[in-house]
């Protein structure tokens, strides 16, 4: 028996994260219901400062005036489209619009100045590679329908304090597009998220719209976005997921969510991982390709 979609309409279910990711049928009815679900205490906090700290020492070699260079050139465009387009299969920095003052500096620290970082460190790092693969995260992309899942990308997401920046309302199969569509996303809390710090927002059961957009399609070495459908999101049904430092939130490839800038004094670190199933049809012109050297593997 399925529930009354009335029932879930404004609400995002959370539940405490179950043993071994086993799912049980309340848990997948409410996920189908609202495209989104919250699990509590899915990673110990030890767990997420282990994250945090291997996301620190990464941080202090990588060197901001690079990125500035390549983001600072005549050919613009070009260059920055590059440096995102090859980092599919590297570990890659990517810097907050307003990380740098009118002289040029950072107007705080490296780690404060990040947007993210990706977008393979679930394979190339050990310490992600850990964390990004297990039995219980197998266990539930397969219950989610995903019969053979691999991971597409990681994403570590600073949402640095002062200058964090607003995402706005978005689906990520727009950017994780697969024909079917598969993309399931798995976004892990590193730290508390709270409207204060910028945590995201859904419009539960908004994933039973079309996708909007196919974005960052390769066309010519340049990055396309394909209109695929002009309804627009119904932002005024978005709900705060506010969730503590430890919980994972699954969400369909289809379901609308977007996150607000943070100002506060606090950052919202986040770790996500986006999975697809490998019998999907993985176009030639997505814009996040791997090369032989670096296959894709599954979740265990
Ligand atoms: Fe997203």
């Amino acid at each position: 028996m399925s529930l009354p979609a009335t029932e879930s309409v404004g609400k995002i279910p959370v539940f405490d994260a179950p043993a071994g990711g086993h799912l049980r049928a309340d848990m997948l009815r409410a996920y189908r219901e609202a495209g989104v679900m919250v699990l509590r205490n899915f990673a110990s906090l030890a767990a997420c400062k282990r994250l945090r700290d291997r996301a620190g020492e990464l941080v202090r070699e990588f060197d901001p005036d690079h990125v500035k260079s390549v983001f600072s050139t005549t050919k613009q465009n070009q260059l920055t489209d590059r440096y995102f387009i090859e980092s599919g299969d590297k570990v890659r920095f990517f810097l907050e619009a307003n990380a740098f003052d009118e002289s040029g500096k950072l107007r705080q620290s490296k780690e404060n100045s990040l947007n993210k970082m990706g977008h393979a460190m679930h394979d190339i790092d050990p310490v992600f590679d850990e964390f990004s693969h297990s039995a219980e995260l197998d266990r539930l992309a397969k219950a989610l329908g995903i019969a053979d899942p691999v991971v597409i990308q990681s994403m570590y997401l600073f949402k640095p304090p002062r200058i964090g920046a607003e995402v706005v309302c978005h689906q990520d199969s727009t950017y994780i597009y697969t024909e079917p569509e598969s993309c399931i996303g798995f976004w892990f809390a590193l730290e508390d998220a709270t409207i204060e710090n910028g945590c995201m927002y859904f419009i539960p059961g908004g994933h039973r719209g079309p996708l909007r957009l196919r974005n960052h399609r390769l066309e010519g070495g340049s990055l396309r976005t394909d209109v695929l459908s002009d309804e627009p999101f119904d932002e005024e049904r978005k709900v705060a997921a506010e969730v503590n430092a430890g919980s994972l939130v699954i969400f369909d490839g289809r379901a609308p969510h977007m996150s607000g800038e943070n100002r506060s004094p606090k950052s919202r670190h986040a770790y996500s991982l986006h999975v697809i199933d490998r019998r999907c049809h993985y176009p030639a012109d997505n814009w996040l390709q791997r090369g032989p050297e670096l296959p894709l593997r599954g979740l265990v």
